[in-house]
């Protein structure tokens, strides 16, 4: 389960030399009022690009900025890589020392460390299938977390990668480096751009555990972050294998800056929810090469859907931050980015789902409507859980676009438009400034206002969209905690909110109760779908006044009939907010829409 904050948008470029400069990104960031959570910074922190140390120059107050950025409700998260730097003279550089002492470096034919090529120079390799190595790596992190209180880990060149073929010395002629048969890698041979396949590790050759190396660095990273900070890890690797969804998440790596890479993160993002890794994004607006203002918007309009969304770019390249563009574009990327925050509540319900039932977050057409031939190839759309439908522009000068919409309703989020459709391709506006969003008929969606960071969104007012089917039923859930702790749901201390819809009536049930939703108060509830105009709207068992009702975006006639919000809590006494005790709601709307766009 991720921390909530990691749900938020990250910022990173490689080329952020100094803290002067990373300061000026958020502080750019703040005065252009774009939400971010999550500051980053590539190896321009580090001193001659080595792990766990800083450059005392440059990064002279990096410490301070890391607090500073807490101050603000800000995370903060640096990239870690796997090659540690074995140049130095004895007693300079303690990972490599202790790493030594301990013997936890990747072994060569003679049985000592392998020494290859990273972006320090040259480096060995830590065998993080060695328990030793798990301690080791846990100490470094720890002094490094004593010295710049760090909140995530981002674990890069970890196939493990490698600048020269095999090590610095080559690698021996053996079965395991030139077996019968090689598959289709890049290089066309084992060694080529990692370590040899030859090499010792604790549980066995380099050639049976090559492709674990970036899981097996997960899994320490994880367990060393979880004792050195208490809380719920946040990790992104590289590299991966089955089973690493449990411990980190991934981006897939360095994209060009071009619109066939923005498509083809669509499959990629599917993939790997598919894989069990939920937590995945592309870098937004591209890594290498220089981006265009059209296309970062387009890919900060689909990067609002990756479940992990971050903008990162390559050194030397344009700068891409969204302050860097016209207000226009701007204001496309502030309301997609805000259109992110409201639907986080929502997004963080499916991360439960993923985590305690291995359902996806980000999930392909087909797997909701296997039945439907036509959902089977569909990889420019992509759905949040089973109840909302993502369609983007994906090229060039589009300004409609055309999206596959399996038989049965679909609103848009906004709720100005509905589709009723039979399994069919309908052509959508689609204007710089917009990214169609729909949500299926059946579905309840639990929204929260946006604000210009997870601390502060997380105590602003809920609101609900209900998309009501023909005969006027809907359900969905929230999952709430404190969005950090570790295995809150595994020791009861969440929230969790059914909803449902029929009968003319909103009902929710407190399944479990915890504090942490005190105050947070439900504000909105949308009613999609209302084919007639309600006489009275009553809420917890009150007239409601001020509601408002769209008739241009009514469905099918339903028999005449008296909307009604009922209760918050099916318990005795119900409170209208969220949870017992907490401070009286201002329940709104029913039959109705919601300013989405406009409002929040
Ligand atoms: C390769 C990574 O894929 C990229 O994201 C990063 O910026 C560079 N290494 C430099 O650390």
């Amino acid at each position: 389960m991720p921390p909530y904050w990691g749900l938020g948008f990250h910022l990173c470029r490689w080329g952020y030399s100094s803290t002067a400069i990373t300061r000026q990104v958020v502080a750019n960031m703040t005065a252009a009022r774009f939400p971010l959570d999550v500051q980053w910074n590539d190896l321009d922190y580090a001193d001659a690009k080595r792990d766990f140390t800083f450059n005392k120059k440059s990064f002279k107050d990096y410490p301070e900025m890391v607090r500073d950025f807490h101050s603000r409700g800000l995370r903060y998260i640096m990239i870690v890589d796997a090659g540690i730097s074995s140049s130095g003279p004895p007693g300079t550089y303690k990972p490599y020392d202790e790493g030594l002492k301990r013997g936890v470096f990747i072994r060569n034919a003679t049985g000592q460390p392998l020494i290859g090529k990273v972006w320090p120079g040259p480096t060995a390799f830590p065998d993080f299938t060695n328990p030793a190595t798990h301690e080791w790596w846990h100490d470094m992190v720890k002094e490094f977390h004593e010295q710049v209180p760090f909140d995530g880990m981002w674990l890069d060149m970890n196939e493990p990668s490698n600048f020269v073929e095999g090590s610095q010395h080559g690698c021996p002629n053996n079965n395991l480096e030139h077996p019968p048969y090689v598959p289709g890698v890049f290089g066309g041979r084992l060694q080529a751009g990692t370590i040899c396949a030859s090499s010792q590790q604790y549980l066995s050759s380099h050639y049976n555990l090559h492709s674990l190396y970036g899981l097996s660095e997960a899994i320490a990273s994880h367990d060393a972050l979880l004792r050195v900070r208490g809380k719920r890890p946040f990790i992104i690797s590289r590299s991966t294998f089955a089973g690493h969804g449990r411990y980190a998440g991934h981006w897939t790596g360095d994209v060009g800056s071009d619109w066939e890479q923005l498509y083809y993160s669509i499959p990629e993002v599917l993939l790997f929810n598919l894989f069990g890794v939920p937590m995945v994004g592309a870098d937004i607006c591209g890594f290498m090469g220089d981006t265009s203002e059209e296309l970062c918007v387009r890919w900060t309009q689909l990067g609002a859907f990756y479940p992990f969304m971050r903008n990162h770019n390559d050194h030397g390249t344009r700068p891409q931050e969204p302050y860097t563009f016209s207000p226009p574009a701007q204001a496309a990327m502030r309301s997609a980015l805000r259109l992110r925050y409201s639907l986080l509540p929502f997004l963080y319900t499916l991360f439960h789902r993923a985590h305690t039932a291995g359902e996806t977050v980000a999930r392909p057409l087909f797997l909701e409507f296997p039945t439907d031939p036509n959902s089977w190839a569909v990889d420019r759309q992509l759905l949040w859980g089973g109840g909302l439908l993502v369609t983007p522009v994906l090229e060039a000068g589009q300004t409609k676009v055309s999206g596959y919409f399996p038989a049965g309703t679909w609103y848009s989020l906004a709720g100005d438009s509905t589709i009723h459709s039979k399994g069919q391709w309908i052509l959508l506006p689609a204007p710089l400034d917009t990214i169609n969003v729909h949500v299926r008929a059946g579905h309840i969606l639990p929204l929260q206002e946006p604000a210009f960071n997870t601390a502060q969104s997380r105590s602003k007012g809920m609101a609900l969209v209900v998309a009501l089917t023909p005969d006027g039923f809907a359900r969905g859930d929230l999952f709430w905690d404190d969005g950090e702790s570790w295995e809150t749901f595994e020791r009861g201390d969440y929230t969790e909110i059914l909803f449902l819809a029929s009968n003319d009536a909103v009902l929710s049930q407190l399944l479990r109760a915890s504090p942490h939703l005190d105050g947070v108060l439900l504000e909105a509830v949308t009613v999609l779908g209302v084919t007639s105009p309600p006489r009275r709207v009553l809420a917890n068992g009150a007239i409601v006044s001020d509601f408002s009702y769209r008739s241009d975006t009514q469905v099918s006639r339903r028999s005449q009939g008296e909307a009604m919000l009922l209760p918050w809590s099916l318990r005795p006494n119900p409170s209208p907010s969220l949870v017992p005790g907490a401070a009286p709601a201002l329940p709104t709307l029913l039959g109705l829409v919601f300013p989405l766009a406009a409002g929040w």
